[in-house]
């Protein structure tokens, strides 16, 4: 049987183009899909765009249009870029949609009739950026822009009622909120008396958006109705088989902005409908510029389009995956990208591939050599080798991508100081069948990296083990044949030099 795995990034507010923010989560949630369908589980990935609310109201007004065209319109630039990105995802949902347009009443609905949702009349501070009401509290820190008073009725759900129950749940699932920090965070938050959350917006102020099926006068909050986007794309109400395989999520991918939405509403949704809470929500760090994030309503946001079409997907891809721990802030900056790409791309892994193909191709009429008796040089590059199938795997199941990409790094520096110091060009002056053994162990610990890297950079990866005549391969020491014929090839990752760059 195969293990299912269902995992999600947020879906993206179209307000404007993608961002590397956006393109981070996905190409993470990308890399993970792609180990665990190498390791033979089930996928389900799902990612999509959050459409309705006021920031994406605003935003099409911005530009004359309608908010339904507005989304049309930027719809295609996210998937596209994604495309780009060679993102493999299995759905890709939009708010807007029918499929979920028709959960989300539903849902309210149920919740409605279950009595957990009732009307209010509440006067408060109303933050416009937020789109929600702020406590006094907040409003004294000063932090929160737009703010006015508004005193409103409205549809409210009764999460407060959930409060206990969601703490405990917390204390006896430590995978439930990761990383730890995180879950300290959220049950810290949980400390204060958690109150109802207002769920509704009326449209006289707000009309973009899912109507409230039993009060017509009002559309349906932005964050209940994007949280149910997890519901929608396995079949919830509609597919039962699908809900059923799928519900619940292995892991929500989310940025550390969205934590308190994901880890307080999310889960008292669900408890109000009845149904398992995700096994893990992974709150990631941000990716700053200096000290500021990388944000769309502040504007210094670097294009990763941009950095793509100069230095193609796979760096871009190995970049983000290896520069940023899991859980952690990260820096970026072209020069670290630069840095990052010469230091592991050009001068480890594509110098490795150059030398043995270029010693193969002179020594061996570029046809690969047999391996002969292993001596004791070749072994610690042959055991690293067998196991580095097994700690890359146990190390992408504890979510910690930057450290199995530095493990496969590794073997391949240590295979470039092994072939330094074996010096096969000298040994096949006066020893070919030792020279054969040296690239073929070099070699082969060059596949079996290709391999195990191919999830973070799908495109290169492949492309050397086309070289290497053996594509489709799999991780396990001697999957490379001797007498395969090299393919000839230009530089994998040429150098970037500093001063072009600039
Ligand atoms: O929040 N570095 O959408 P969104 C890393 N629609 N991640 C970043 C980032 C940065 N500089 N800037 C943004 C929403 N992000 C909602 C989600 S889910 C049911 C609804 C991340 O387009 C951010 O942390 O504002 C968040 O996880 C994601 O981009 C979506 O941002
Ligand atoms: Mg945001």
């Amino acid at each position: 049987m195969k293990t299912n795995f269902y995992l999600t990034t947020p879906i993206y507010y179209v307000n404007d183009k993608p961002h590397i923010g956006h393109a981070y989560t996905t190409i993470l949630a990308d890399v993970l899909s792609r180990y665990h369908r190498v390791a033979g589980d089930d996928v389900f990935f799902l990612t999509g765009l959050d459409e309705h609310g006021q920031k994406v109201q605003q935003a099409a007004e911005k530009r004359g249009l309608s908010p339904q065209d507005h989304c049309n319109d930027l719809a295609p630039r996210f998937t596209q870029l994604w495309e780009r990105l060679q993102i493999e995802y299995n759905d890709f949902i939009r708010t807007t949609q029918p499929r979920h347009v028709m959960l989300v009443q539903q849902v309210l609905q149920k919740v409605y009739d279950s009595g957990d949702i009732y009307a209010d009349e509440y006067e408060g501070w109303y933050s416009v950026a937020e789109e929600r009401f702020i406590t006094a509290i907040e409003k004294e820190s000063g932090q929160f822009r737009d703010v006015k008073k508004l005193k409103e009725r409205n549809w409210f759900f009764r999460m407060g009622k959930y409060q206990t129950r969601l703490i405990e749940y917390i204390h006896s699932h430590p995978e439930f909120i990761r990383p730890l920090h995180r879950c300290n965070e959220i049950l810290g938050f949980l400390r204060q008396p958690l109150g109802d959350l207002c769920i509704s917006r009326p449209k006289a102020r707000m009309s973009w958006g899912i109507e409230i099926p039993f009060d017509t006068d009002y559309v349906t909050y932005v964050w209940f109705d994007a949280l149910l986007n997890y519901l929608t794309g396995v079949g919830y109400l509609s597919n039962e088989e699908q809900f059923k395989k799928r519900w619940p999520a292995d892991l929500h991918l989310i940025g550390k902005d969205i934590l308190t939405t994901h880890a307080v509403y999310w889960p008292t949704m669900l408890f109000s409908l009845g149904l398992p809470l995700p096994k893990t929500i992974f709150a990631h760090g941000w990716w700053l510029t200096g000290d500021a994030k990388m944000s769309k309503s502040l504007g210094n946001v670097v294009n990763p389009l941009d950095l793509i079409e100069q230095y193609g997907v796979d760096p871009v891809r190995y970049y983000l995956m290896r520069e940023m721990v899991l859980g952690q802030d990260a820096n970026f900056t072209l020069e670290s990208f630069i840095k990052r790409y010469n230091s592991d791309l050009a001068n480890d892994f594509g110098n490795l591939l150059n030398r043995v193909s270029g010693l193969i191709s002179k020594n061996f009429d570029g046809v690969v050599p047999q391996a002969g008796v292993l001596s004791a040089e070749e072994e610690p590059i042959k055991t690293g080798g067998e196991q580095l199938e097994g700690k890359v795997r146990k190390l992408i199941q504890e979510l910690s991508v930057h450290e199995a990409i530095e493990e496969v790094m590794t073997l391949i520096r240590e295979v470039n100081t092994y072939v330094e110091k074996q010096a096969p060009w000298k040994v096949a002056r006066t020893d070919l069948k030792r020279a054969g053994t040296i690239l073929y162990t070099s070699t082969e610990a060059l596949r079996l990296s290709a391999v195990l890297l191919e999830p973070v950079m799908p495109s290169k990866t492949r492309t050397v083990l086309d070289i290497l005549g053996a594509p489709g391969s799999k991780a396990n020491w001697g999957g490379l044949k001797h007498g395969t014929k090299l393919k000839s090839h230009q530089a994998l990752f040429p150098r970037i030099e500093l001063e072009k760059s600039a």
